[in-house]
């Protein structure tokens, strides 16, 4: 028996259903700030991906050669190809664009609970917006978005500059390696690196700038950053607006775009996949062919926030059954529209199964039968069964309809 390829995932209908169900509650909490959506390609010239990806994600990638000896990528991310689309198609449109999205990703990584090779992401990017105000309202949007699904979490914030400002006599390829190192929050590794390089004495240093909740307390430790008053203001209106964070000077992000602030966001209750939000200030405009347009923006990890869900994302839809004989099923298509027509989820008998079997099947998958005998068809009533508590009676379709829209949520 063939299988589905190994990191992906089949969705069958309960699981889509609760899925939508949150991809709209994020996509509500975007609409509201003006953000609308875009949609890009889900495969793009390989090239545009190695540029700034940084090492982890080029090495992850899905690469082919197409026939006409083109070298491709499915994507392993959108912010490069959304800066790509902008620059090919919106680069006079008036700034900011406030774009968002929810596409697929493909990464080619172990794969594990919340680690996929196919995965979701809902995404935002603020394009041509440089100030404080526009870094804030990205930070508050990605809280209002991860609040609107209901998930538990924690929003780290931080800024590149710190540890950059810590490590600039060192190499690039030692200033990465430490960087990420912090990241992980691998001390051991850290000091071996240290001692390796006889600058043991920036342990001390790094470690209690990451530790560090005060902002000018971090100025202090790291030293002068030209962006001092920028990264003030920000989290200035973070605070004014009753953000919930935390500080993270050691934040280093995975991609090798960013250049400024820069944040996560953390599932309580998730194991070692509890990542479930990351983004920043980024330039990327310039390399593409652009004008060096400032940008800011994140991606929700989708997957990872339904994991978090768990049972709490499950859809409960009022569903009714039409249940008739034989001589009603004419009159049963005119009451199956009725309660349609009305947004209930209504489901006919397609088995031409005897009337004990349809009641038994409508228990198993509809709130409420609505049944259409020989009785009902000529009297043009219907009977409404609640199958839950049991109760029967028989009444004029209009209130039947109404009964079951009072009963709960549908569509
Ligand atoms: P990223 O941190 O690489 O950032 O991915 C964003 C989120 O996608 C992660 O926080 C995680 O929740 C989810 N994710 C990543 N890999 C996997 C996987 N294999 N399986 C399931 N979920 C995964 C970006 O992609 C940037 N483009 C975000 C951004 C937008 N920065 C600026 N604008």
């Amino acid at each position: 028996m063939l299988q589905k390829p190994r990191g992906t995932r089949d969705f069958l209908p309960d699981e889509m259903e609760a899925r939508r169900a949150v991809e709209w509650r994020l996509r509500e909490v975007a609409r509201r700030y003006g953000y609308r959506e875009v949609c890009t390609p889900e495969f793009e010239d390989l090239e545009l991906f190695t540029m700034r990806s940084g090492e982890g994600i080029i090495g992850e990638m899905y690469v082919f050669e197409d026939k006409g000896g083109r070298k491709m990528a499915l994507r392993p991310e959108i912010t490069a190809a959304v800066i790509r689309m902008y620059i090919n198609e919106a680069k006079v449109a008036p700034k900011p664009l406030r774009w968002c999205y929810y596409a697929d990703c493909f990464r080619y990584e172990r794969p594990q609970k919340g680690r996929y090779r196919q995965f979701w992401q809902f995404g935002v990017e603020l394009i041509g917006a440089d100030t404080a105000i526009a870094d804030a309202e990205v930070i508050m949007l990605a809280a209002d978005m991860l609040d609107g699904t209901g998930v538990k979490y924690d929003l780290k914030v931080g800024h590149l500059s710190f540890v950059k400002n810590v490590l600039q006599d060192l190499e690039p390829d030692a200033r990465r390696t430490i960087r990420a190192q912090l990241d992980k929050k691998d001390y051991d590794g850290l000091n071996t690196t240290l001692e390796t390089m006889n600058r043991p004495e920036l342990a001390e240093t790094l470690t209690s700038l990451v530790a560090c909740q005060d902002l000018n307390e971090a100025f202090g430790i790291a030293g002068a950053i030209p962006e001092r008053e920028r990264i003030e203001q920000t989290i200035g209106y973070l605070d004014a607006a009753n953000v919930r964070y935390s500080l993270n000077l050691g934040i280093a992000r995975g991609l090798d775009y960013y250049t400024g602030i820069v944040f996560e966001g953390f599932a309580d209750n998730l194991g070692a996949e509890n990542q479930i939000l990351g983004g920043g200030v980024y330039r990327l405009a310039h390399l593409f062919g652009g004008d060096d347009v400032a940008s800011c923006g994140f991606a929700i990890g989708f997957d990872r926030v339904m994991v978090a869900l768990g049972e709490t994302a499950a859809r409960k839809e009022t569903v009714a059954a039409i249940v008739c004989t034989k001589e009603g099923r004419k009159r049963a298509l005119e009451v199956a529209r009725a309660f349609r027509d009305a947004g209930i989820r209504t489901e006919m008998d397609l088995m031409e199964r005897g009337f004990g079997a349809q009641i038994a099947h409508a228990a198993k998958s509809a709130g409420f039968a609505v049944i259409i005998g020989e009785r009902e068809a000529a009297s043009g009533e219907v009977t409404l069964k609640n199958l839950q508590t049991g109760e029967q009676k028989t009444v004029g379709l209009a209130v039947a309809v109404a009964e079951v829209v009072a009963s709960g949520p549908r569509g």
